[in-house]
């Protein structure tokens, strides 16, 4: 049995900060910020919606386009580093909201990677046999954690949520192999004290040769090449660092999923938010195969190879 994503659906907030916006609140210039990272504007959550909020309205249009119920959850996994408390968790939360009374259900903490860590897990689950159906969402609130007045961290993070369902799936079609990976030496790089701490060259350097190692190890452990990769979607942290891993590939710009420019780094939410929109524009079909890759706070990392289609 092979577990495979049968729904997606993903949620951004409606407020709009753009660069020029964050030239009025810290020393930067939208020249700096599209430069070095690429990113043009983010999204941030309004006061009354917190977490569980994001992942809730990511999750009801993944579980619809699933084409299942809430009550068909076994399991419900959200990865996220801005839970609303440290507990309950986000994903008690989201199961109350969801009504998804028969799903077990934990939150999942590997910052920015926590969307592989989740779907590997959930992997786990269905390929044994003992879940049919589990939600995996990513959703993060940044802002709350975010000091306004850092102008290294305040230009980067941006708000949202993305969801997916998986279960099993026809032979052949969703995921083929994946890499895991963890590096705690590493932790002082990137962490929270009350807000957002970076090293911001450490985990640049680090990041580049991550993501490009790890999504040659898992086309290595799927039996696949390069060659067959029809869509990468890389993390979307610095379009630099995107463009490393793409680079590494060997793939032309069209085959490289690129959503940071509108939302900046959403965690554990931007590779679910970018699959959704590569969908919307009709990039992905049946049996393509897609390489996920992410990396993050830990440090952490995570690749999949998935070949698209229930
Ligand atoms: O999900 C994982 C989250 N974290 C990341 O992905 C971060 C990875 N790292 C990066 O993306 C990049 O290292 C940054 C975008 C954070 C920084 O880019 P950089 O090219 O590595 O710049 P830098 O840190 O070497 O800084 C260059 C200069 C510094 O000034 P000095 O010391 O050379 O005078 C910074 O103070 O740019 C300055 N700077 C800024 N200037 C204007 C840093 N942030 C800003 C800013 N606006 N927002």
């Amino acid at each position: 049995m092979n577990a495979g994503v049968i729904g997606i659906g993903r949620y951004l907030p409606e407020k709009i900060l753009t660069n020029a916006d964050l030239e009025k609140i810290v020393d930067t210039s939208d020249e700096w910020i599209t430069s070095r990272t690429g990113i043009e504007e983010r999204r941030i959550a309004s006061d009354d919606m917190d977490t569980a909020d994001l992942a809730f309205e990511a999750a009801k249009v993944a579980i619809e386009n699933a084409n299942i119920t809430a009550e068909d959850l076994d399991l419900i996994l959200v990865a996220t580093v801005t839970p609303n408390t440290p507990f309950p968790s986000v994903a008690c939360m989201l199961q109350e909201k969801l009504g998804a009374k028969k799903a077990a259900a934990m939150d999942v903490s590997a910052a920015c990677a926590g969307f592989m860590y989740g779907i590997v897990t959930a992997k786990q689950f269905i390929e044994s046999g003992a879940y049919k159906n589990v939600l995996i969402v990513g959703a993060e609130k940044l802002s709350k954690i975010t000091d306004w007045e850092d102008r290294n961290t305040a230009v980067l993070f941006g708000d949202g949520a993305g969801a997916v369902v998986l279960g099993p799936v026809s032979e052949g079609r969703g995921v083929l192999a994946f890499e895991l990976g963890a590096d705690g030496t590493g932790g002082q790089y990137l962490y929270q004290e009350k807000y957002i701490m970076m090293n911001g060259r450490e985990v640049f350097k680090f990041a580049v040769r991550q993501m490009g190692e790890s999504s040659l190890q898992v086309l290595e452990k799927a039996g696949l090449t390069k060659e067959d990769v029809d869509l990468l979607v890389p993390h979307q942290a610095n379009i630099r660092i995107m463009e490393a891993s793409r680079q590494r590939l060997e793939l032309p710009v069209e085959k490289m999923s690129k959503t940071v420019h509108k939302y900046g780094n959403t965690s554990s939410a931007s590779i679910p938010i970018s699959i959704v929109e590569e969908l919307e524009a009709g990039k992905i079909k049946d049996d393509d195969l897609i390489v996920m890759v992410g990396f993050g706070g830990g440090l952490t990392w995570g690749a999949i190879a998935l070949r698209w289609g229930r």
